[in-house]
């Protein structure tokens, strides 16, 4: 995790809302803001995921980065990753569904090792939202954060990992969350990345999120023959605290049985389930063969339930000594510093020259 920590107090400092409103309504406190880049970021988390396997970067056989935060289109992300890991013999894959991402990627990989294309995959769920944030709009610039995480896959002869998913889209409610001003629809139009906008409507994404993923929750589980009573662990995508309690509530599982990381996160888009997995694990609450339900809903609107089935080994087997380089200024002044770099309608005149960020595009 990025270790700068925007709190409720600082974003008051330049938007019209408050604590209370923003804990009430979201159950959010903080979220972090990265200094560095996604791939920083998603290299330490592959890095530590990588060492817990007990794996070699040259052990990879297959690299997805699943995001919609990209340093840029061409070339891919992964490639990135896979470059400054080392890992010579992968294939690198970007996969982008939104807040999803990270979930379609585990059944992404879970697919292609089953059908014998990879033996050991990397999967990444990592979110760099503070940089196209509309930090002049109160309605989204409370809720996201910037994160990352990692996880490793192999194949195996016993039945665990990912072994149950339904996955879907509700297109009706497409236009109720884009970002504007990234991607060719752009070019041409006097925009240049960064010049971003936000549509986002909140009531309905959350009346949509709550359905999909308790229906999917449901449905996943009934494929799979167990009940919510032989579900040891909820890891939910975390956009706020009112729909996973909805989904809890609906899918019939208690919250004392559902990790969070709201509360010290915010909604970390395709980083927040592999966050709260982490987290769960290093807090003990995952254990040799727990059963994990993981709904996850995003953008498009995708969404999608999955089942994973923990291994016998819940300890990891060695360390990274990858870090992220020591943080020297406040979460505050480097979101002030993108805002800078926007007009007061998010509209950035020069895209992110700051010096805070200029090293960053080298
Ligand atoms: O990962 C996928 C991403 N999307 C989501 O997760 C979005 C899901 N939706 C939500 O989480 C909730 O709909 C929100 C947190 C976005 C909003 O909560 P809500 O209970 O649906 O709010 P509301 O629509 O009942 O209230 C909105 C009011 C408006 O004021 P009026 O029109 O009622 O006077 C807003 O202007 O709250 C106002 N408002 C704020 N006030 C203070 C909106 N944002 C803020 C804010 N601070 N940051």
């Amino acid at each position: 995790m990025p270790p700068a920590v925007l709190t409720n107090a600082d974003l008051s400092t330049f938007l019209d809302t408050s604590d209370e409103w923003i804990i009430s309504r979201t159950g959010m406190k903080e979220r972090r803001i990265a200094h560095v880049t996604a791939l920083e970021l998603s290299t330490v988390a592959a890095s530590r995921a990588l060492a817990c396997a007990g794996l070699q970067a040259t052990d990879v056989d297959l690299i997805i980065y699943g995001s919609c935060s990209n340093e840029e289109a061409v070339p891919n992300s992964a490639s990135g990753v896979q470059a400054a890991l080392g890992a010579t013999h992968a294939a690198s894959i970007d996969l982008n569904t939104a807040c999803t991402s990270f979930l379609y990627g585990l059944a992404t990989a879970t697919a292609m090792i089953r059908t014998g294309m990879a033996r050991n995959a990397v999967v990444i769920g990592v979110e760099l939202i503070s940089r196209y944030m509309d930090w002049s709009n109160r309605n989204v610039a409370v809720l996201f954060g910037d994160g990352a995480a990692a996880v490793v896959l192999q194949a195996s002869d016993v039945e665990s990992g990912l072994i149950g998913s339904v996955l879907g889209c509700d297109t009706e409610a497409r236009a109720s969350l884009r970002v504007r001003g990234v991607g060719c629809g752009y070019a041409g139009r006097g925009i240049t990345l960064g010049d971003t906008t936000w549509d986002f409507d909140g009531p309905v994404i959350f009346k949509r999120a709550v359905r999909a993923m308790a229906d999917a929750s449901t449905k996943v589980m009934q494929q799979h023959g167990v009940t919510a009573d032989d579900v040891d662990l909820v890891v939910p995508h975390q956009a706020n605290l009112r729909i996973i309690e909805a989904v809890a509530k609906q899918a019939g599982v208690p919250m004392a049985k559902v990790m969070l990381t709201v509360e010290q996160y915010g909604n970390m888009s395709a980083a927040t389930v592999p966050v709260a997995l982490v987290e769960a694990l290093e807090t003990g609450r995952v254990k040799p063969g727990s059963l994990l339900l993981m709904p996850g809903f995003g953008g498009g609107l995708t969404w999608c339930s999955m089942l994973v089935r923990w291994g016998s080994r819940v300890t990891p087997l060695g360390s990274s000594d990858r870090a992220l380089p020591p943080l020297t200024t406040t979460a505050l002044d480097l979101v002030n510093s993108i805002r800078a770099s926007q007009d007061p309608h998010g509209r950035s005149a020069t895209g992110l020259q700051s010096p805070v960020f200029a090293e960053q595009h080298r």
